[in-house]
């Protein structure tokens, strides 16, 4: 057995004991899959974990960069009240048609919103509309950008969000200060924001999972 598989193994345990079978999220992944999206979404157990933060957070609106098939947006908009809303920006327009056809079969159409485009330029129109401020947010797209879409989720926070960031070990390529990948650029960027804002406290935590060794960053709004 491979290390991958042996850590694909106890995702599994975990997600048969704890979590349980889910008919709208297993829905979700064969849509995904069937209609060719890469298998970059979250694991079960990190997408139990982010709908436990959004509960623990008290959000009543969320947002997320990067939606792919919209999995991990399932998981986010059940942790909502029955009256908030989560709105998730994906720049792909296939991605973003299968996943509001994930979203409607969890029967989540009303409270989840995809919004097509380059998250750059949906986060100001959001921002405009005065939905903000987000007590949840995750982002989870172009891994380059995530100084830019860290300063955004800041800036339509409140005191109390909580924000997760995705990806930030990359097989541990993270603590390469001479890396040249826009990716690990991008993420070591947003580590340099979070030491020397002092609005959030954060920690980051290393995962190894069926996608190997990755980890994300969590952080709060003080
Ligand atoms: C890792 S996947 C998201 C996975 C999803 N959060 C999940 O766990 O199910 C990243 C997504 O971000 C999208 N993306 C990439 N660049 C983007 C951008 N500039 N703006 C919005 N979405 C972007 C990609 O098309 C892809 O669907």
């Amino acid at each position: 057995m491979t290390n991958n598989e042996r850590w694909s193994a106890v995702d599994d345990y975990f997600t048969r004991t704890i979590i349980g079978e889910d008919k709208a999220l297993e829905a979700a992944l064969a849509a995904n899959a069937a209609a060719g999206l890469p298998d970059i979404g979250v694991s079960a157990p990190l997408g139990k974990m982010l709908h436990l933060l959004a509960r623990m957070a008290g959000a009543r609106n969320a947002l997320e960069i990067g939606t792919l098939g919209g999995y991990s947006s399932i998981w986010i908009a059940r942790a909502l009240p029955p009256d908030g809303r989560l709105i998730t920006l994906e720049a792909n327009e296939a991605h973003a048609a299968v996943a509001r056809e994930n979203i409607a079969r969890a029967s989540l159409s009303e409270k989840a919103e995809v919004r097509v485009g380059p998250a750059l330029e949906s986060l100001p129109e959001i921002e405009a509309e005065g939905i903000a401020p987000f007590g949840f947010v995750f982002i989870d797209a172009d891994k380059s950008n995530n100084a830019n879409y860290l300063s955004w989720a800041l800036r339509l926070s409140r005191p109390g969000t909580a924000i997760v960031v995705d990806n930030v070990v990359r097989d541990g390529a993270i603590i390469r200060k001479t890396a040249s990948s826009p990716d690990v650029v991008g993420v070591r960027r947003m580590f340099d924001l979070i030491a020397q804002e002092p609005r959030l406290s954060a920690t980051a935590i290393q995962t190894v999972g069926g996608k190997g060794w990755d980890g994300f960053a969590l952080a709060v709004v003080v």
